[in-house]
C-alpha cells in the first residue's frame, strides 16, 4: 500500500503546454524548427500556442491544488533561459519559472522540475546538437545557472527526460526533433545525453538537492522460445532498458548491446572517465511506463528506433489499446518494477509518467473519460503490488495534467485528466480528475 508520503503527482512539459514561444527573449528551440517542417506533424500542429500555460499558469496552479496535488512535475524550456544555448540568463525567461515555483510552494505544491525535456536550443542543434559532445557541456552549464536562481525553493531535480527518445527518435528515425535520420549520430547522442545528465548532476549536487533522471521503461518478452525470438528480446531490452540502466546505475555499458552496436559505430565518442562521471550516484530514479512490448525475430530487415537490430520484429499482444494505438498492460508495470528492483542497486523510483491518450467526448455535463480511469487505476494497483513485494516506489505523477501537444501527433491525442479546448483555452477536469482527486485524498485506491 501506499505510505502517507507516497508522491502523488502529474506531469506535463514545456513545449507541450507553454505556448509563447517568441516571449520574453526565448530563443527558437529544435521542435520550434522540426514543427515548421511540412510533413513533419499531424495536421501542420505547433506549440506555438500550445495550452497556453505561459500566461495561464496562476489559473493551472489553482486547478491542481484544487485537485491536492502534492507535486507537480514540469519542465524548464533551456530556450527560454539561454536563448542560444549558451552565455548569460534571460532574465525574463527564468523569472517565469521562478513565478511558477514561488506560486507551487504558496499553494503547497511540490515543485518537480526537469531541466531538459527535449527542447534543445536550435543554435546549439546548429553546431551538431546531441551527437556533438559540446553539448554536454553546456547542458551542464544550464544546469548550474537554474540550480543558482532556483535551488533555494527546489529539492528534487530531474536533469532528463527521455534521453532514449532524444537520441533515437530525433536522431535515428527522424520522427521527432531534429529530424535527422543518422543511426551513428543516434548512438553518439545517446552518449552524450548520459554525460550530459553526469555533468548537470555535479553541477547541481547540493547537501539539500536530489538529483535524478527520467528514463522511459518497459517490459520486454518474447513472442515465442526460437532463438531468433529470445535474441530478438535481450535485443530491444538492451537498447530500450539496458543502454542507460547499466551506465547510470552499475557504471558500464552492457557489452552485448555495444557488441549489437558496433554494426553502427564505433566507441571512440566514450572518453576515459565518462562512465564514472554518469555513474555517480543517482538520489532517484524516474521510470515512464506506458506498455509492454511483445517482440520476435524477423527475417525482413526493417529501420527502426532499434539500431543495430534490424531483424526484429514487434507483435501484438492482443490487449486492447489506447489512442495512440499502445497496448494496454499494467502487469508489464508491475514485472519491470520488479525487475529494476531485482537487477540494479537500489535506488528510490518515482513513477514520473503513466497515462493514456483515449478518444474523449465533450458532454453537457463534462467528459466521461471511464477508460482512462481504468487505465490509471489498473496502473496504480501494479505500483501498490510492487510497494508489496518491496520496490522502494516513492511516488506517482500521471501524464498528464492538461490536454497538450503529443509531438508528432500534434493535438489529436488527448492525455490531460483535465480537458482543455484549444479554441477557447477553458479547462474542463475529466471525471479521471475528480476521481484522481479522491485517491489523493484517501491516500490510496
Ligand atoms: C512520453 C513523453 C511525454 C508524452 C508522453 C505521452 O514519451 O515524455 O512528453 O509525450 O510520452
Amino acid at each position: 500500500m501506499f505510505d502517507p508520503g507516497f508522491l502523488w503527482g502529474a506531469a506535463t512539459s514545456s513545449y507541450q503546454i507553454e505556448g509563447a514561444v517568441a516571449e520574453d527573449g526565448r530563443g527558437p528551440s529544435i521542435w520550434d524548427t522540426f514543427a515548421a517542417t511540412p510533413g513533419a506533424i499531424q495536421g501542420g500542429d505547433t506549440g506555438a500556442v500550445a495550452a497556453d500555460h505561459y500566461h495561464r499558469f496562476p489559473g493551472d496552479v489553482a486547478l491542481m491544488a484544487g485537485l491536492g496535488l502534492r507535486a507537480y512535475r514540469f519542465s524548464l524550456a533551456w530556450p527560454r533561459i539561454q536563448p542560444t544555448g549558451s552565455g548569460p540568463v534571460n532574465q525574463r525567461g527564468l523569472d517565469f519559472y521562478r513565478r511558477l515555483t514561488d506560486t507551487l510552494l504558496d499553494r503547497g505544491i511540490q515543485p518537480w522540475p526537469t531541466l531538459y525535456h527535449w527542447d534543445l536550443p536550435q543554435p546549439l542543434e546548429d553546431r551538431g546538437g546531441w551527437p556533438a559532445r559540446d553539448t554536454a557541456e553546456r547542458f551542464a552549464e544550464y544546469a548550474a545557472l537554474v540550480h543558482e536562481a532556483l535551488g533555494d525553493r527546489v529539492t528534487h531535480w530531474t536533469t532528463l527526460n527521455e534521453p532514449w527518445c532524444s537520441a533515437f527518435l530525433g536522431y535515428a528515425t527522424g520522427r521527432h526533433a531534429p529530424g535527422r535520420r543518422e543511426p551513428d549520430a543516434a548512438v553518439r547522442a545517446a552518449h552524450h545525453l548520459l554525460l550530459g545528465h553526469g555533468l548537470a548532476a555535479e553541477a547541481i549536487r547540493s547537501d539539500d538537492s536530489h538529483v535524478g533522471i527520467t528514463l522511459n521503461l518497459t517490459h520486454v518478452t518474447p513472442v515465442g522460445t526460437e532463438p531468433a525470438d529470445l535474441d530478438a528480446a535481450r535485443r530491444i531490452d538492451g537498447m530500450q532498458n539496458r543502454l542507460l540502466l547499466d551506465p547510470l546505475l552499475r557504471g558500464a555499458y552492457p557489452e552485448d548491446v555495444l557488441a549489437d552496436l558496433r554494426e553502427v559505430t564505433g566507441f571512440g565518442h566514450v572518453h576515459d572517465g565518462d562512465l564514472k562521471r554518469i555513474g555517480a550516484s543517482l538520489d532517484h530514479l524516474g521510470v515512464n511506463y506506458y506498455a509492454p512490448m511483445l517482440v520476435g525475430g524477423s527475417s525482413t530487415p526493417t529501420q527502426s528506433a532499434y539500431v543495430g537490430s534490424p531483424l526484429v520484429r514487434v507483435a501484438d499482444g492482443g490487449r486492447p489499446r489506447t489512442a495512440m494505438g499502445w497496448e494496454i498492460d499494467e502487469r508489464g508495470l508491475l514485472e519491470l518494477l520488479l525487475r529494476l528492483k531485482d537487477d540494479y542497486p537500489a535506488v528510490p523510483l518515482y513513477i514520473t509518467e503513466n497515462g493514456a491518450a483515449f478518444d474523449d467526448v465533450v458532454e453537457h455535463d463534462g467528459v466521461h473519460d471511464a477508460h482512462r480511469v481504468a487505465y490509471l487505476d489498473g496502473h496504480l494497483r501494479s505500483c501498490a503490488q510492487a510497494i508489496g513485494h518491496g520496490v522502494p516506489l516513492k511516488g506517482y505523477f500521471v501524464w498528464s495534467l492538461l490536454d497538450n501537444f503529443e509531438w508528432s501527433f500534434g493535438y489529436g491525442p488527448r492525455f490531460g485528466i483535465v480537458h482543455v479546448d484549444y479554441a477557447t483555452q477553458h479547462r474542463t477536469p475529466k471525471d479521471s480528475a475528480r476521481w484522481y482527486a479522491e485517491v489523493i485524498r484517501r491516500g490510496g485506491l
